[in-house]
Parts: structure tokens; sequence; C-alpha cells
């Protein structure tokens, strides 16, 4: 590629302010007081993408937060990339964890610090930049389409709808996304599986108003604890979920899968050490990365009830609640665990309380196959920059589009992520190194470049 590297340097400066101005909006899809932050997020990215070489580009309103749709199509008979991305945030709490305010990006020790950094606006614009760098120094080998989504973060509720309605406007031969991690700096990595995702709520009442816990306490079944007994039996001793038929549709990997998987390096120790922990759990017979890569999970993403403020004051609450999510892997059916949980969940109450089962959103998993020409484009796009073969793997994340856009548009994808699992995700303190987010701008490129080469 002409130029490449030069190109980024010269203008990395820039594409970082630029970067740091997106990243100043709040555009967090989960709360209804950044409704107009959305629009925001969205116009933002629309200019942009006009002014780096997009021929067209505009915000499609839906019945939550607008979708992005940009292209530029230099000819109908060359093919079509289709980058894939969410401009919508987790959000940033709890603020006082974070060192910098989430919303005021800053670049210390070389990582830009702000909600989104990574996740997914900085691996995002990566694309943009990269879109950039190939219109400008007229290198574009094919059609390059946008669609950039402002719900990933709340499981994407209209973006099935979006991709129904607009089949034709989307038409591409490839999906391309970064908003997945790497294996380490220098260790290149393409994700070949994402886990499916079903994820609840859960009250438990007890009864009908909250109680004196002395006059009480003893007598009258707590929801609380309740709700702790019945969380603790949903995972056995040997690390297995407890929910009836959980684990029927659960494919099991060959052992010469299970040993290539085990290729990718791992280092236990270090893993502890970086979580300050003793040791790791889960379902017995799996190693740390068959647990979270091929193998399903629960976990309680939040629990409440009860008088949780400063001080104490005794009380026998009447309600309890949590937030449970099951991580599933491909071929189990989001809405058929989501039924089985809540059957079961309702089976194992006592009758001394009601229970209550919500399922707030879901998606299936995805597998990637690694023989396909995309695959290859990606590898050799990653060889190009990092000097080494990229090497698969199973992450434990989800993005439940992705298994969609196959069913919607008949259109696999391909998962080029820059991210690092340092750059704390979700978490107080999210970052993304600047030498990630050049070496993305970098490597983009390549992937048209040999996507195109290859396809002809
Ligand atoms: N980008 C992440 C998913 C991810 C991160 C996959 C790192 C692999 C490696 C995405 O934005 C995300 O957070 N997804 C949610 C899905 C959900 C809210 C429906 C998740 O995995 O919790
Ligand atoms: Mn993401
Ligand atoms: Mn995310």
């Amino acid at each position: 590629m002409e130029n490449l590297k030069a190109y980024v340097e010269q203008n990395s400066d820039r594409f970082l302010s630029e970067l740091k101005e997106w990243l100043r909006i709040p555009s967090v899809s989960a709360k209804e007081a950044h409704k107009d932050d959305m629009y925001k997020a969205a116009n933002w990215i629309v200019a942009r993408l006009i002014a780096d070489g997009a021929d067209k580009a505009e915000v499609h309103k839906t019945e939550g937060h607008p979708v992005v749709y940009g292209e530029k199509i230099i000819d109908k008979k060359l093919p079509t990339v289709l980058v894939y991305g969410h401009y919508d945030v987790q959000p940033a709490e709890p603020l006082d964890l974070w060192t910098s305010p989430p919303f005021e990006p800053e670049i210390r020790n070389g990582k830009i610090y702000a909600r989104g950094a990574d996740d997914d606006k900085g691996q995002l614009y990566m694309h943009i930049k990269a879109f950039e760098y190939l219109t400008m120094t007229n290198q574009l080998p094919c059609n390059v389409k946008f669609m950039i989504e402002g719900e990933e973060e709340i499981g994407s509720p209209n973006l099935a709808k979006f991709c129904e309605l607009n089949k034709e406007l989307l038409a591409c031969d490839v999906i391309l996304v970064s908003d997945t991690s790497l294996l380490g700096p220098d260790v290149p990595s393409i994700t070949t599986g994402l886990r499916g995702l079903a994820y609840l709520e859960v009250e438990v009442t007890g009864p009908n108003r909250d109680l004196h816990s002395g006059l009480y306490g003893g007598a009258i079944d707590n929801p609380i604890n309740v709700l702790a007994r019945m969380i603790a039996s949903l995972i056995d001793e040997n690390g297995r979920i407890t929910v009836k038929g959980f684990y029927d549709d659960v494919q099991e990997l060959s052992d010469v899968e299970r040993q290539d998987m085990a290729r990718a390096p791992f280092n236990l120790e270090k893993y502890m050490k970086e979580l300050d922990i003793a040791s790791v759990a889960g379902e017995k017979g799996y190693s740390v990365l068959e647990r979270t890569g091929i193998r399903p999970c629960l976990d309680v993403n939040g629990i409440w009830g009860g008088y949780t403020d400063k001080g104490a004051k005794t009380v026998l609450p009447s309600k309890a609640y949590a937030k449970i999510s099951m991580r599933l892997v491909p071929n189990q059916n989001s809405e058929k665990i989501a039924q089985l949980f809540k059957s079961h969940f309702e089976a194992i109450a006592p009758i001394t309380v009601k229970v209550k089962v919500d399922a707030l959103h879901g998606g299936e998993g995805y597998v990637s196959p690694v023989d396909t020409i995309e695959y290859m484009a990606a590898s050799m796009a990653y060889e190009a920059t990092y000097g080494q073969k990229p090497i698969p793997v199973r992450s434990g994340g989800s993005i439940p589009i992705i298994s969609l856009f196959e069913k919607a548009l008949g259109v696999k994808t391909i998962l080029m992520g820059f991210g690092l699992e340092s750059d704390a995700i979700h978490s107080p303190n999210e970052n993304y190194p600047v030498s990630q987010f050049v070496k993305g701008v970098e490597t983009i490129p390549y992937f048209y470049k040999y996507y195109c080469e290859l396809k002809k």
C-alpha cells in the first residue's frame, strides 16, 4: 500500500483529535437522558463519512436510537465490503473510579482514556481513517458501505427490522467488524467465535411490605435470603449450570479442535495476577480459554433489595431482585434458554415467595469459518503489519447482531479486532492504546487489498 505508514504518521495527531471530539459526546444507549446525544453522535459520524469521501451518508430513524448508513460505490461490478460498528457506549458508572472523567478524553501513557475509547468508537474510527486514506490516495479497490448502530450495548432491539427493511441497501459480499480484541499487542489473532446471550431480570417477593427485622425476623422467609439460595443452586459443585435442559443443544468440540485451541498462548499465572485472584474457577474438565470460548456460563450481573444506603436499618425487605445473564455457545437458542431458565426458576422457588422472571434481551452466538477468502484476506492483512500469522480464537463476548446478519443478509462476518484485554471495556478507565489505533488504521487497508485480489 502506497505511503500508508507515512500517511498515518503524518495524520495521526489529527485522527486522534477527531476521535476525541466524538468521544466527548456521551452516547449512552441505555439511558433515556442521552437521547439527544445519540443523534449528536450519529450526526457527527455522518459528517465525518462525507468529509472522508463517502458519496452518501445519512441518519436513519428507528423506533429506538438511529442507525447511520454511508457508502462509496465506485463500480457496481466490484465487491462490496460492509463495515459494521456501534456508536453507542455503556454507562460510565461508577464515576468515582475514573482517573479522568469518562467523557473528557485524555491521552496518558500512550493511551486514550474515555468511555468508548475502544468499545466501539475507537475501533470503528480506525475504519473511517483507513477509508480516508484509501479514498484520499485513490487506492480504494472496491465498494464500501458503513452501518453504524446506536443500540449494540442494549441488544440491538431495532437492527433486525432495519436489516429486513433495507436488504438491498445493505447488500454486500462481506461484513467487516472491529469490535473484538487481540490476544496481545504483539500477538495478532482473529476472532472466530462469539457467544450468544440470554439476559433476564428476576424479582422475588416475600411479605407484602417491608417488615421490622426484629419483630418478624425468624418467622418470615426473607426474599433476599431466598434469592441468594436460589442463585447459589443454579451452579453445581462441578461448575455446571443446573437449569434443566440447559446443555441439550451445546455442541461438544472434537479432541482435535480442542488441541488446536490449546495452541493459543495463555499464561494462567499472569491472568490471575492481573485480576488479583488466587485461583480461577468454572466448569470441571475445561481450560480457561475453553470456559470462555466454547462453554456456556451463568452470571449474576447485579443484585439488590432491602437497605443499601449508609449506616444500618433493621428491615426485612418485601422484595429482592437480580439481573442474570447466560452466555451461550453456537447452536444454543437464546429464546429457548430464557424459557428454560424461567421454568426452572419458578420451579425451584419455595412457596414462601412469589417470583417474576422477565427476559431483557438475547442473541445467538457465531462461528466463522477459517477456510474462506475473507478469513485469508484478514490473515494476510495482519501478517503484513505484524509480521506473523494471526491465531484464530473463540471469544467469550457477544455481538448478537452478527448471527443475525448471516440470517437476514446471508453474509458472513470477519471479526478484525484490535482491542486489548487491558482496555477495560465496560469498566472505569476504559482506554485504547494509541499504538493499537495506529496499527488498526495501518492493517485495515491491507484487508481491502487482499480481499479484492483474492476475489478476482
Ligand atoms: N464489543 C463488545 C463485545 C466483545 C468485546 C466481543 C471483546 C469480543 C471481545 C460488545 O460491544 C459488547 O459489549 N457486547 C455485549 C452484548 C450485549 C450488550 C447484547 C456483551 O458481550 O456483553
Ligand atoms: Mn462493542
Ligand atoms: Mn460493549
